[in-house]
């Protein structure tokens, strides 16, 4: 079968290399790919959220499934067109209708779904233009530190936890008043501040049963010993020893499955991924945020742990017969280092040669922010390449991933070399 991967970032190189490898395949599309996806498929030079083009090229190239990457497709309704056009509508799409995808394009939609179907997350309230005063007199009588969040996608900065009420007050008028995040803060939802420690969940479901992929914990920070300004993510660990049998029972019982029937009962069809964010606050998981995707640089360390084929997977979810599909997980553990340019998450270098990417045996090289410029690979992004080893201890995975780091080189080259040692 011919698979169209849409996105073009260290996750998508995961999932490339993932599907490169099931004998089901025919061919491997990416959409628009990176420098290094070429290397399990075609790369096709066409925009993910440009429909048009995408339903061109799937009709011409005798697609059969399309699984796509990033949120911003799935949020703008690219699995509703495919449903409304005669021509696509029997073609597969791999995430959620534009109603599913509400879970991570609107935090109060996300919040009200989560009050309705019981699941435990922050309590919280929201607030527009209109309702500014109460919104303001709330956060008088609020604990502190307090979380402020734009209800719409922020581009990953939409959130602000603010210490004092005359700083909550000031960001809160800036979100509501001054349109800080654009649109996406026309409401603002005002959460508790949970305390614990963070992980991702992976849910894949074909919208009546649901299979639970390995779970990872995310490196936000720039800096080592994750301090500094929030990133897309600078490394990953999975699985994560404190989310042992017991702690993942809780998530399944109170989160995973009063979500997939949460989603029946509100008769939302949801094919693909769900990536909950979770804290676990004294051994309690509680919801932070729900996303329609699978998380980055997670899915750099999960994909290297799934045995099974995962084309006969997203198959089981195209065919609603999940259920009837095995999924085989590694217990080794797989850790990831994020390469990335200088500046980064500010304004970052671009167009630096990188070399040394042959030295690397012993990890996984998933490209990133990478581009082919006159035969060189060269940096186009500010995260560049992920490297993720799979080793029988996580001392060891650590290590060999931050060995292999090393081995890479370009012009202002910087990662943390301190993934996972929180966890040690
Ligand atoms: P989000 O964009 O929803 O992923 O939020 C970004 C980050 O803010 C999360 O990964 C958490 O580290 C933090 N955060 C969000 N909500 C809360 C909360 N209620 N309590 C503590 N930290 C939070
Ligand atoms: N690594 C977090 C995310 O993909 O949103």
């Amino acid at each position: 079968m011919n698979i169209l991967l849409l996105g073009s970032g260290g996750r998508e190189s995961a999932f490339a290399w993932k599907i490169s490898q099931s004998p089901l395949l025919s061919q491997l599309f990416i959409a628009p790919g990176n420098a290094g996806t070429g290397a399990y498929g075609k790369n096709v030079n066409i925009k993910p959220t440009d429909f048009a083009a995408v339903k061109d090229f799937v009709l011409k190239n005798s697609v059969n499934l399309v699984l796509v990457g990033p949120e911003e497709p799935l949020v703008k309704g690219i699995h509703d067109y495919f449903l409304a056009d005669s021509a696509l509508k029997d073609i597969p799409v791999i995430g959620p209708q534009e109603s599913g995808a509400m879970l991570e394009g609107s935090k109060n939609f996300s919040k009200a779904f989560m009050r309705r179907h019981f699941i435990p997350t922050a309590a919280s309230a929201s607030f527009t233009l209109n309702s500014l005063s109460e919104g303001l007199s709330y956060l008088e009588t609020h604990k502190f530190p307090v979380v402020l969040k734009a209800d719409g996608l922020a581009a990953g900065k939409g959130v602000l936890i603010c210490q004092t009420l005359e700083e909550a007050q000031t960001e809160l008028i800036a979100m509501l008043q001054d349109a800080k995040f654009g649109e996406a803060s026309n409401m603002v939802v005002i959460e508790e501040f949970l305390t614990g420690i963070e992980l991702s969940v992976f849910v894949l479901t074909d919208g009546h049963s649901y299979k639970i992929l390995p779970e990872a914990k995310d490196y936000k920070r720039i800096g080592e010993g994750d301090t500094g300004l929030n990133t897309g993510g600078m490394g990953s660990i999975s699985p994560v020893p404190f989310a042992d049998a017991a702690f993942m029972k809780k998530v399944e019982d109170q989160i995973v499955k009063p979500t997939i029937s949460g989603l029946k009962l509100d008769q939302i069809p949801y094919k693909g991924f769900i990536f909950i964010g979770l804290m676990n606050t004294d051994g309690e998981p509680y919801v932070i945020e729900y996303n329609v995707r699978m998380g980055d640089p997670e899915t750099e360390s999960v994909m290297p742990r799934i045995e099974s084929d995962f084309v006969e997977l997203l198959l089981g979810v195209a065919n609603e017969n999940l259920h009837e599909k095995e999924l085989v997980v590694s217990p080794k553990t797989a850790a990831t280092v994020m390469l990335v340019a200088s500046g980064y998450p500010g304004e970052y270098m671009k167009g630096k040669a990188i070399t040394g990417l042959d030295n690397i045996r012993d990890s996984q090289v998933f490209q990133a922010g990478t581009v082919l410029e006159d035969g060189l690979v060269k940096t186009a992004g500010g995260r560049v390449l992920a490297i993720t080893s799979l080793q029988d201890t996580m001392f060891d995975a650590v290590q060999q991933a931050v060995t292999d780091a090393g081995r890479v080189y370009y012009d202002g080259r910087y990662f943390r070399t301190d993934i996972g040692f929180d966890l040690l």
